[in-house]
């Protein structure tokens, strides 16, 4: 198994780098001809104008439940590729680990997904129908898969929706998610001349556009990490009180999520919030990144004309996309000084999710939980965003978000690892859900 995941994963289907596409391309080919090797009847690669989705239907099971499987086959840029201690797209194993890029998100647990399914077939017909939809654009926020399930929605009716593109809680702890936060990227872009200019003729009196940029970044969130885009804080719908009692009960070492995952000397954010309210029932603002002037080696000593900022809030309940790109173009316009061009270009966006836990196809899941780990899942939030989860949940199905990663393996991070032995417990649980939803389905067991 651990040979058949290494070449997936040597497969770098990064699917925000155009020069990629061919690599998602193979992607796709790889989980469909896995697919039919495994005997499925109908497998299909969706090509639209975004990467291919692939769209396989097991055989059907008169009588049982089915169960629509999603995942996603694309990965994150790898760069800085001089801090892998292995290359990104050569999976290696070390302590128990394997590292690659995408190792857990979410090639390595769209791995678990087949390899569960491939074992519950073996000696006989699948205990339950499945559907099978894994798409190549989740983590640059394509519309590929949104198209799709716009115009086709009967293909998101099913009794229940597995997404397996999350973690544990921590180790030892498994999860079932309540919601996902939305996101709302954009790029700002900022040009003061037409051209670059000589510092020494013309510095002190011509305006730079990278310090021009850097006072609108700043201005757009204060030193207390409270965002100033006030319109964004006025529309978020508080957690309920159960959620803050539950959240108060999670085991929580804040020393060692500062040292061990954040890696860093002290936490950010609003201080009277606490960490999970920060991370679960806030809004975010982020800079991904700023270019422009010189970064090479050596000096040069130019005023630059052009500077351009990637940029994102994290949207949480009561948030909408659309809205809250509209108070980020007005802060930036209001930012922006008169002798500045400044532009805001949107470049995804998803609203945030919330899931009703109460469905009983949770029990079943925490049933097969329990069975391999011994463990019951703790309901909590995620602070990602995974954009196509409302339209999945769009005929009613209840959407399981879960998932075998650990904190600590550096998702969209340098030396992105999966624990193996999560990996191979990943196999069992899920097979063990689909043996367990078709002994009874989640209709009856209401
Ligand atoms: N698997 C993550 C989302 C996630 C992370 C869910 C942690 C729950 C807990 C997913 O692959 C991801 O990274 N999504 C992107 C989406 C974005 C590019 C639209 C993200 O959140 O940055
Ligand atoms: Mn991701």
């Amino acid at each position: 198994m651990l040979q058949d995941l290494t070449r997936f994963l040597a497969i770098p289907s990064i699917s925000t780098l155009p020069a990629h596409a061919p690599d998602c391309q193979r992607a796709a080919e790889w989980i469909a001809s896995e697919l039919r090797r495994m005997g499925v009847p109908t497998v299909q690669q969706l090509t639209g104008d975004g990467h291919p989705i692939v769209w396989a239907e097991g055989p059907h099971v008169p009588g049982k439940p089915t169960l629509l499987i999603y995942g996603h086959y694309d990965v994150q840029p790898a760069d800085p590729l001089e801090e892998w201690l292995s290359p990104p797209f050569e999976a290696t194993v070390r302590d128990g680990n394997l590292y690659a890029r995408g190792a857990v998100d979410d090639k390595g647990q769209v791995f678990c997904l087949l390899k569960a399914y491939e074992a519950v077939c073996q000696g006989g017909s699948p205990p339950i129908n499945v559907r099978f939809i894994i798409e190549g654009e989740e983590e640059s926020g394509g519309h590929a898969i949104e198209r799709l399930l716009q115009d086709e929605p009967e293909r998101t009716e099913a009794d229940a929706i597995l997404v397996c593109d999350a973690g544990y809680y921590a180790p030892g702890i498994p999860a079932v998610y309540t919601a996902l936060r939305g996101i709302c990227y954009a790029e700002i872009s900022v040009r003061t001349a037409e051209r670059d200019l000589h510092s020494g003729n013309y510095g002190g009196v011509a305006p730079n556009a990278i310090e021009t940029l850097v006072r609108i970044l700043g201005s757009l969130k204060s030193k207390s990490g409270r965002i100033n885009i006030s319109k964004v804080y006025k529309d978020v719908e508080p957690p309920t009180k159960a959620e803050l009692k539950a959240w108060k009960a999670l085991p929580f070492d804040k020393k060692a999520f500062l040292k061990d995952e954040v890696t860093a000397a002290a936490l950010t954010g609003l201080k009277e919030y606490s960490v999970f309210e920060r991370l679960w029932a806030l809004p975010t603002f982020e800079i991904h990144g700023i270019a422009g002037g010189f970064t090479g080696d050596g000096a040069k000593t130019v005023i630059p004309a052009a500077a351009t900022a990637k940029v994102s809030l994290r949207l949480v309940p009561g948030l909408h996309y659309r809205t809250v790109l509209e108070h980020l173009e007005e802060a930036v316009r209001e930012a922006a000084p008169k002798y500045a061009t400044v532009s805001v270009r949107p470049i995804h966006g998803a609203d945030p999710v919330q899931v009703d836990v109460r469905d009983p196809v949770f029990k079943v899941l925490g049933e097969a939980f329990r069975e391999v780990t011994e463990t019951t899942p703790v309901a909590v939030r995620g602070g990602g965003s995974i954009p196509v989860v409302s339209l999945l949940g769009q005929r009613g199905a209840p959407v399981l978000l879960t998932g075998v990663g650990l904190p600590d393996d550096g998702l969209h991070s340098p030396n992105e690892k999966i624990t193996l032995s999560q990996l191979w417990d990943g196999v069992a649980i899920f097979g063990r859900f689909f043996e367990l939803l078709g002994e009874g389905s989640p209709r009856d067991a209401g």
